[in-house]
Protein backbone atom coordinates (compact mmCIF):
# COMPACT_ATOMS: atom_id res chain seq x y z
CA UNK A 1 0.00 0.00 0.00
CA UNK A 2 1.33 3.40 -0.84
CA UNK A 3 1.33 6.18 2.18
CA UNK A 4 2.32 9.62 2.33
CA UNK A 5 3.91 11.41 4.88
CA UNK A 6 0.14 12.30 6.24
CA UNK A 7 -1.22 9.39 6.41
CA UNK A 8 -2.85 9.45 3.27
CA UNK A 9 -3.52 6.05 0.99
CA UNK A 10 -2.12 6.77 -2.58
CA UNK A 11 -4.31 4.59 -4.29
CA UNK A 12 -5.59 6.56 -7.43
CA UNK A 13 -3.55 7.32 -10.69
CA UNK A 14 -4.04 9.67 -13.19
CA UNK A 15 -2.23 9.01 -16.20
CA UNK A 16 -1.94 11.87 -19.42
CA UNK A 17 -1.26 10.13 -22.37
CA UNK A 18 -0.60 14.32 -24.44
CA UNK A 19 -0.89 16.82 -23.50
CA UNK A 20 -2.05 18.09 -27.05
CA UNK A 21 -5.53 19.06 -26.80
CA UNK A 22 -8.39 19.75 -30.10
CA UNK A 23 -9.85 22.52 -28.12
CA UNK A 24 -8.83 25.49 -26.97
CA UNK A 25 -10.45 26.23 -23.13
CA UNK A 26 -9.98 29.39 -21.97
CA UNK A 27 -9.43 28.23 -18.43
CA UNK A 28 -6.76 25.42 -19.52
CA UNK A 29 -4.89 26.08 -22.52
CA UNK A 30 -6.33 29.29 -24.45
CA UNK A 31 -3.22 29.73 -26.90
CA UNK A 32 -1.51 26.95 -28.90
CA UNK A 33 1.66 26.29 -26.92
CA UNK A 34 4.79 27.58 -27.75
CA UNK A 35 5.88 24.01 -28.36
CA UNK A 36 4.37 20.57 -27.82
CA UNK A 37 6.73 17.94 -26.29
CA UNK A 38 8.51 16.90 -28.99
CA UNK A 39 6.88 13.05 -30.14
CA UNK A 40 10.54 11.28 -29.23
CA UNK A 41 10.21 12.73 -25.52
CA UNK A 42 6.33 10.71 -24.98
CA UNK A 43 6.20 7.25 -23.34
CA UNK A 44 5.22 4.22 -25.61
CA UNK A 45 2.00 2.74 -24.27
CA UNK A 46 4.09 -0.17 -23.99
CA UNK A 47 6.62 2.25 -21.21
CA UNK A 48 3.20 4.12 -19.47
CA UNK A 49 1.89 0.30 -18.79
CA UNK A 50 5.02 -0.77 -17.79
CA UNK A 51 4.74 1.67 -14.77
CA UNK A 52 1.34 1.47 -14.35
CA UNK A 53 2.11 -2.39 -13.22
CA UNK A 54 4.44 -1.10 -10.93
CA UNK A 55 2.01 1.01 -9.91
CA UNK A 56 -1.04 -1.37 -9.25
CA UNK A 57 1.42 -3.74 -7.65
CA UNK A 58 1.77 -1.25 -5.03
CA UNK A 59 -1.73 -0.83 -4.26
CA UNK A 60 -3.51 1.86 -6.81
CA UNK A 61 -6.64 0.07 -7.42
CA UNK A 62 -8.07 3.42 -9.65
CA UNK A 63 -6.64 4.49 -12.94
CA UNK A 64 -7.72 7.76 -15.12
CA UNK A 65 -6.88 8.34 -18.83
CA UNK A 66 -6.39 12.01 -19.10
CA UNK A 67 -5.05 14.91 -21.45
CA UNK A 68 -4.75 17.26 -23.01
CA UNK A 69 -7.47 15.37 -25.09
CA UNK A 70 -6.47 11.40 -24.25
CA UNK A 71 -8.71 10.23 -27.75
CA UNK A 72 -5.63 12.64 -30.00
CA UNK A 73 -3.34 9.40 -29.31
CA UNK A 74 -4.07 6.55 -31.54
CA UNK A 75 -5.00 3.05 -30.18
CA UNK A 76 -5.96 3.94 -27.19
CA UNK A 77 -8.37 1.21 -26.50
CA UNK A 78 -5.46 -1.06 -27.32
CA UNK A 79 -3.56 0.72 -24.30
CA UNK A 80 -7.09 0.64 -22.39
CA UNK A 81 -7.62 -3.30 -22.90
CA UNK A 82 -3.62 -4.03 -21.97
CA UNK A 83 -4.92 -2.37 -18.59
CA UNK A 84 -8.09 -3.76 -18.11
CA UNK A 85 -6.09 -7.38 -18.76
CA UNK A 86 -3.46 -7.21 -16.50
CA UNK A 87 -6.22 -6.33 -13.58
CA UNK A 88 -9.64 -6.10 -14.54
CA UNK A 89 -11.55 -5.15 -11.05
CA UNK A 90 -9.28 -1.82 -11.70
CA UNK A 91 -11.69 1.03 -11.93
CA UNK A 92 -10.52 2.57 -15.28
CA UNK A 93 -12.03 5.83 -16.19
CA UNK A 94 -11.48 8.47 -18.90
CA UNK A 95 -11.60 12.43 -19.00
CA UNK A 96 -12.59 13.52 -22.36
CA UNK A 97 -13.70 16.57 -24.28
CA UNK A 98 -15.95 14.07 -25.64
CA UNK A 99 -15.62 15.60 -29.28
CA UNK A 100 -13.91 12.40 -30.74
CA UNK A 101 -16.35 10.17 -28.48
CA UNK A 102 -18.39 9.50 -31.39
CA UNK A 103 -17.45 6.68 -33.51
CA UNK A 104 -15.33 5.29 -30.90
CA UNK A 105 -17.06 5.18 -27.54
CA UNK A 106 -18.18 1.49 -28.17
CA UNK A 107 -14.54 0.11 -28.66
CA UNK A 108 -13.30 2.24 -25.33
CA UNK A 109 -16.30 0.46 -24.18
CA UNK A 110 -15.19 -3.47 -25.37
CA UNK A 111 -11.26 -2.79 -24.41
CA UNK A 112 -12.48 -2.38 -20.48
CA UNK A 113 -13.42 1.16 -20.03
CA UNK A 114 -15.42 1.62 -17.29
CA UNK A 115 -16.45 5.36 -16.84
CA UNK A 116 -15.99 8.65 -18.83
CA UNK A 117 -15.68 12.45 -17.47
CA UNK A 118 -16.63 15.17 -19.61
CA UNK A 119 -16.73 18.94 -19.58
CA UNK A 120 -19.91 20.39 -20.52
CA UNK A 121 -20.04 24.01 -19.72
CA UNK A 122 -22.67 25.45 -21.62
CA UNK A 123 -25.62 24.28 -23.41
CA UNK A 124 -25.61 26.88 -26.25
CA UNK A 125 -23.06 26.52 -29.55
CA UNK A 126 -21.78 29.98 -29.62
CA UNK A 127 -20.53 30.54 -26.25
CA UNK A 128 -19.22 26.95 -26.50
CA UNK A 129 -17.72 28.18 -29.36
CA UNK A 130 -16.23 31.44 -27.30
CA UNK A 131 -14.84 29.05 -24.38
CA UNK A 132 -13.15 26.19 -26.44
CA UNK A 133 -12.36 28.41 -28.95
CA UNK A 134 -13.98 26.39 -32.48
CA UNK A 135 -18.13 25.12 -32.48
CA UNK A 136 -17.53 21.86 -30.87
CA UNK A 137 -21.09 21.22 -29.09
CA UNK A 138 -22.98 19.19 -31.73
CA UNK A 139 -19.80 16.89 -31.34
CA UNK A 140 -19.52 16.95 -28.04
CA UNK A 141 -23.38 16.53 -27.46
CA UNK A 142 -23.40 13.50 -29.68
CA UNK A 143 -20.47 11.77 -28.45
CA UNK A 144 -22.37 11.71 -24.83
CA UNK A 145 -25.29 10.59 -26.17
CA UNK A 146 -23.20 7.89 -27.95
CA UNK A 147 -21.52 6.98 -24.34
CA UNK A 148 -24.80 6.51 -22.43
CA UNK A 149 -26.10 4.39 -25.66
CA UNK A 150 -22.98 2.08 -25.40
CA UNK A 151 -23.12 1.36 -21.50
CA UNK A 152 -20.25 3.79 -20.26
CA UNK A 153 -21.30 5.85 -17.07
CA UNK A 154 -20.88 9.55 -17.49
CA UNK A 155 -20.39 12.26 -15.20
CA UNK A 156 -20.54 15.68 -16.49
CA UNK A 157 -18.29 18.83 -15.07
CA UNK A 158 -19.20 22.70 -15.64
CA UNK A 159 -16.62 25.54 -14.77
CA UNK A 160 -18.86 27.97 -14.22
CA UNK A 161 -17.55 31.47 -15.12
CA UNK A 162 -18.92 35.26 -14.98
CA UNK A 163 -20.42 37.15 -17.92
CA UNK A 164 -19.68 33.21 -20.16
CA UNK A 165 -21.78 29.98 -19.06
CA UNK A 166 -22.60 31.41 -15.30
CA UNK A 167 -26.41 31.68 -16.25
CA UNK A 168 -26.14 28.09 -17.10
CA UNK A 169 -26.16 26.36 -14.01
CA UNK A 170 -29.36 25.17 -14.16
CA UNK A 171 -29.80 24.48 -17.90
CA UNK A 172 -26.48 22.04 -17.50
CA UNK A 173 -27.65 20.50 -14.25
CA UNK A 174 -31.15 19.57 -16.06
CA UNK A 175 -29.68 18.23 -19.29
CA UNK A 176 -27.34 16.01 -16.84
CA UNK A 177 -29.77 14.93 -14.59
CA UNK A 178 -32.72 14.02 -17.56
CA UNK A 179 -29.80 11.39 -18.82
CA UNK A 180 -28.76 10.39 -15.38
CA UNK A 181 -25.70 11.51 -15.53
CA UNK A 182 -24.03 13.52 -12.59
CA UNK A 183 -22.72 17.03 -12.79
CA UNK A 184 -19.90 18.32 -10.95
CA UNK A 185 -19.63 22.21 -10.60
CA UNK A 186 -15.94 22.81 -10.66
CA UNK A 187 -14.30 26.11 -9.26
CA UNK A 188 -12.40 28.02 -12.14
CA UNK A 189 -8.80 27.42 -10.70
CA UNK A 190 -6.17 30.22 -11.44
CA UNK A 191 -3.47 29.04 -13.26
CA UNK A 192 -0.61 30.72 -15.48
CA UNK A 193 -1.85 29.47 -19.21
CA UNK A 194 -5.27 30.28 -18.38
CA UNK A 195 -6.91 33.60 -19.94
CA UNK A 196 -6.54 36.51 -18.04
CA UNK A 197 -9.17 38.31 -16.48
CA UNK A 198 -11.65 34.98 -15.91
CA UNK A 199 -13.78 35.31 -12.85
CA UNK A 200 -15.37 31.88 -11.77
CA UNK A 201 -18.80 31.67 -9.99
CA UNK A 202 -17.33 30.34 -6.63
CA UNK A 203 -19.34 27.34 -4.74
CA UNK A 204 -21.12 29.77 -2.34
CA UNK A 205 -22.92 31.37 -5.47
CA UNK A 206 -23.48 28.00 -7.47
CA UNK A 207 -25.08 26.73 -4.24
CA UNK A 208 -27.02 30.16 -3.75
CA UNK A 209 -28.35 29.64 -7.43
CA UNK A 210 -29.41 26.05 -7.34
CA UNK A 211 -31.07 26.80 -3.69
CA UNK A 212 -33.52 28.93 -5.22
CA UNK A 213 -34.57 26.25 -7.30
CA UNK A 214 -34.02 22.92 -5.61
CA UNK A 215 -34.16 21.54 -2.31
CA UNK A 216 -30.80 19.32 -1.51
CA UNK A 217 -29.28 17.91 1.40
CA UNK A 218 -25.33 18.49 2.17
CA UNK A 219 -23.61 14.96 1.95
CA UNK A 220 -19.77 16.20 2.20
CA UNK A 221 -17.54 14.50 0.91
CA UNK A 222 -17.87 11.27 -0.39
CA UNK A 223 -14.85 9.47 0.21
CA UNK A 224 -11.27 10.32 -1.47
CA UNK A 225 -13.76 12.27 -4.01
CA UNK A 226 -12.93 16.06 -3.97
CA UNK A 227 -16.13 16.79 -4.50
CA UNK A 228 -18.21 17.70 -2.19
CA UNK A 229 -22.04 15.79 -2.77
CA UNK A 230 -25.29 17.39 -2.63
CA UNK A 231 -28.81 15.06 -3.05
CA UNK A 232 -32.36 16.56 -3.93
CA UNK A 233 -35.49 15.31 -2.72
CA UNK A 234 -35.79 13.26 -6.23
CA UNK A 235 -32.37 11.23 -5.39
CA UNK A 236 -30.37 13.13 -8.31
CA UNK A 237 -27.01 13.59 -6.58
CA UNK A 238 -24.86 16.73 -7.67
CA UNK A 239 -21.05 18.19 -6.94
CA UNK A 240 -19.27 21.02 -5.87
CA UNK A 241 -15.50 21.04 -6.17
CA UNK A 242 -13.72 23.50 -4.42
CA UNK A 243 -10.20 23.29 -4.67
CA UNK A 244 -9.63 26.77 -2.74
CA UNK A 245 -11.80 25.06 0.18
CA UNK A 246 -10.00 24.02 4.03
CA UNK A 247 -10.92 20.83 3.05
CA UNK A 248 -10.17 20.00 -0.37
CA UNK A 249 -6.64 18.37 0.11
CA UNK A 250 -8.19 15.88 3.94
CA UNK A 251 -8.62 13.31 1.14
CA UNK A 252 -6.77 13.80 -1.35
CA UNK A 253 -5.35 9.88 -2.94
CA UNK A 254 -4.00 10.55 -6.00
CA UNK A 255 -0.83 10.87 -8.29
CA UNK A 256 0.15 12.09 -11.47
CA UNK A 257 2.00 10.63 -14.49
CA UNK A 258 2.41 12.85 -17.57
CA UNK A 259 2.70 11.52 -21.28
CA UNK A 260 6.81 12.27 -20.95
CA UNK A 261 6.90 10.24 -17.47
CA UNK A 262 6.79 12.80 -15.25
CA UNK A 263 5.14 11.78 -11.66
CA UNK A 264 3.46 14.52 -10.07
CA UNK A 265 2.26 14.22 -6.49
CA UNK A 266 -0.14 17.66 -6.49
CA UNK A 267 -1.37 18.98 -8.94
CA UNK A 268 -0.77 22.74 -8.00
CA UNK A 269 3.17 22.19 -7.68
CA UNK A 270 5.45 22.20 -9.94
CA UNK A 271 7.56 19.34 -8.58
CA UNK A 272 8.10 15.98 -10.11
CA UNK A 273 10.32 12.97 -10.62
CA UNK A 274 11.28 11.46 -13.96
CA UNK A 275 10.11 7.70 -14.01
CA UNK A 276 10.45 7.30 -17.66
CA UNK A 277 14.54 6.48 -17.08
CA UNK A 278 13.86 3.37 -15.11
CA UNK A 279 11.25 2.42 -17.46
CA UNK A 280 13.32 2.62 -20.77
CA UNK A 281 16.23 0.66 -19.02
CA UNK A 282 13.31 -2.17 -17.65
CA UNK A 283 14.50 -0.72 -14.07
CA UNK A 284 10.94 -2.33 -12.00
CA UNK A 285 12.87 -1.73 -8.84
CA UNK A 286 13.89 1.56 -9.74
CA UNK A 287 10.88 2.81 -11.03
CA UNK A 288 9.01 1.32 -7.75
CA UNK A 289 11.60 3.40 -5.70
CA UNK A 290 10.38 6.65 -7.89
CA UNK A 291 6.47 5.88 -7.29
CA UNK A 292 7.28 5.78 -3.05
CA UNK A 293 9.72 9.01 -2.77
CA UNK A 294 6.83 10.96 -4.93
CA UNK A 295 4.27 9.56 -2.80
CA UNK A 296 6.26 10.67 0.56
CA UNK A 297 6.90 13.66 -0.86
CA UNK A 298 3.27 14.64 -1.35
CA UNK A 299 2.34 17.97 0.10
CA UNK A 300 -0.21 18.66 2.68
CA UNK A 301 -2.27 21.23 0.67
CA UNK A 302 -2.12 23.07 -2.34
CA UNK A 303 -1.82 26.85 -2.35
CA UNK A 304 -4.97 28.27 -3.57
CA UNK A 305 -6.80 29.12 -0.35
CA UNK A 306 -4.64 30.71 2.49
CA UNK A 307 -3.35 34.28 3.42
CA UNK A 308 -0.45 32.92 0.83
CA UNK A 309 -2.87 32.47 -1.95
CA UNK A 310 -0.96 32.15 -5.18
CA UNK A 311 -1.89 31.21 -9.05
CA UNK A 312 -0.98 27.99 -10.27
CA UNK A 313 1.85 27.65 -12.32
CA UNK A 314 1.48 24.02 -13.71
CA UNK A 315 -0.47 23.46 -17.42
CA UNK A 316 -3.47 21.54 -16.61
CA UNK A 317 -3.28 20.40 -19.93
CA UNK A 318 -0.18 18.26 -19.08
CA UNK A 319 -2.12 16.66 -16.16
CA UNK A 320 -5.64 16.70 -17.54
CA UNK A 321 -6.48 18.69 -14.28
N1 LIG B 1 -10.21 25.37 -13.44
C1 LIG B 1 -11.13 24.41 -13.18
N2 LIG B 1 -11.27 23.29 -13.88
C2 LIG B 1 -10.45 23.10 -14.91
N3 LIG B 1 -10.34 22.09 -15.78
C3 LIG B 1 -9.35 22.36 -16.64
N4 LIG B 1 -8.77 23.55 -16.32
C4 LIG B 1 -9.46 24.03 -15.25
C5 LIG B 1 -9.37 25.22 -14.45
N5 LIG B 1 -8.45 26.15 -14.71
C6 LIG B 1 -11.22 20.92 -15.75
C7 LIG B 1 -12.31 20.97 -16.79
C8 LIG B 1 -12.22 19.68 -17.51
C9 LIG B 1 -11.18 18.89 -16.79
C10 LIG B 1 -10.27 18.20 -17.73
O1 LIG B 1 -10.44 19.80 -16.02
O2 LIG B 1 -13.56 20.99 -16.18
O3 LIG B 1 -13.43 18.98 -17.45
FE1 LIG C 1 -8.50 20.56 -23.88
FE2 LIG C 1 -9.67 19.76 -21.64
FE3 LIG C 1 -7.90 21.76 -21.57
FE4 LIG C 1 -10.28 22.11 -22.74
S1 LIG C 1 -9.92 21.66 -20.56
S2 LIG C 1 -8.29 22.74 -23.59
S3 LIG C 1 -10.70 20.16 -23.62
S4 LIG C 1 -7.44 19.67 -22.09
Amino acid sequence: MLIDSYDRVVDYLRVSVTERCNFRCQYCMPEKPFSWVPKENLLSFEELFEFMKVAIDEGVNKIRITGGEPLLREDLDKFIKMIYDYKPSIDLAMTTNAFLLKGTAQRLKDAGLKRINVSIDTLKPQVAQDIAGKDVLKNVLEGVEEALKVGLKVKVNMVPMKGMNADEIIDVLEYSKERGMSVRFIEYMENAYAKAGLTGVKAKEVLEILGKKYEFSDDGFDGASPSRYYTMKDGYRFGIIEPYGDDFCKQCNRIRLTAEGNLIPCLYFDEAMSIAESIKRGDIKGAAAVLKEVVRTKPEKNRWGGDDAEVSSRAFYETGG
